[in-house]
């Protein structure tokens, strides 16, 4: 039986990414469905979320919230934990699973091996007309070769 502290080793690290800024590595294999970490912060409305402070004062598009079912978001930028390091990719490893509490777990798509880089699809969503100053603060970095180019959700055609 491995030793206590080994056992609470977590299954990833934070550290500076290729896609942006800081990102979250597996540091070692981690299995298809495996829990790896709770998307933590506080839960607070939209309404609130505009009043607050951009997350980073230079660029409007960072943002640390997440979009629960309920209409509310968690802004881990307040008590928020490593996933908020967690990007965006078009061809994530990881799915972000919300529960009937409405606390967000990140989940692991398919097998992750040690060194990968962790990612789930924002399938971010703003309201109205989206500007072509907003596709290019919205413009994803992920470098899959199915890129949709943006974090942002296909609108759906009405
Ligand atoms: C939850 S943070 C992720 C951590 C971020 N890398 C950082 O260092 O702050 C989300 C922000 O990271 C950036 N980001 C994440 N994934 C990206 C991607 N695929 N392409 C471009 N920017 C990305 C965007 O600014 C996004 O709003
Ligand atoms: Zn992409």
């Amino acid at each position: 039986m491995p030793a206590r502290s080994a056992r609470k080793t977590p299954a990833y690290v934070v550290r500076h990414s290729p896609i942006h800024g800081r990102g979250v590595f597996a540091r070692r294999t981690i299995r298809q469905g495996a829990r790896i970490i709770e998307y933590r912060g506080e839960r607070i409305s939209l309404d609130e979320a505009e009043r607050r402070p951009d997350s980073d004062p230079d660029n409007p598009y960072h943002t640390f919230l997440f979009e629960l079912h309920d209409g509310r978001v968690i802004d881990a930028a307040s008590r928020g934990n490593a996933a908020r390091w967690i990007n965006h990719s078009c061809a994530p490893n990881c799915v972000p699973i919300e529960d009937d509490d409405a606390r967000v777990y990140i989940e692991a798509k398919r097998t992750i091996r040690a060194g990968e880089e962790l990612s789930y699809d924002y399938r971010l969503s703003v309201p109205g007309r989206i500007t072509a100053k907003m596709k290019e603060g919205y413009a994803c970095r992920c470098g899959a070769s199915r890129c949709r180019g943006t974090m942002l959700e296909k609108k759906k055609r009405r």
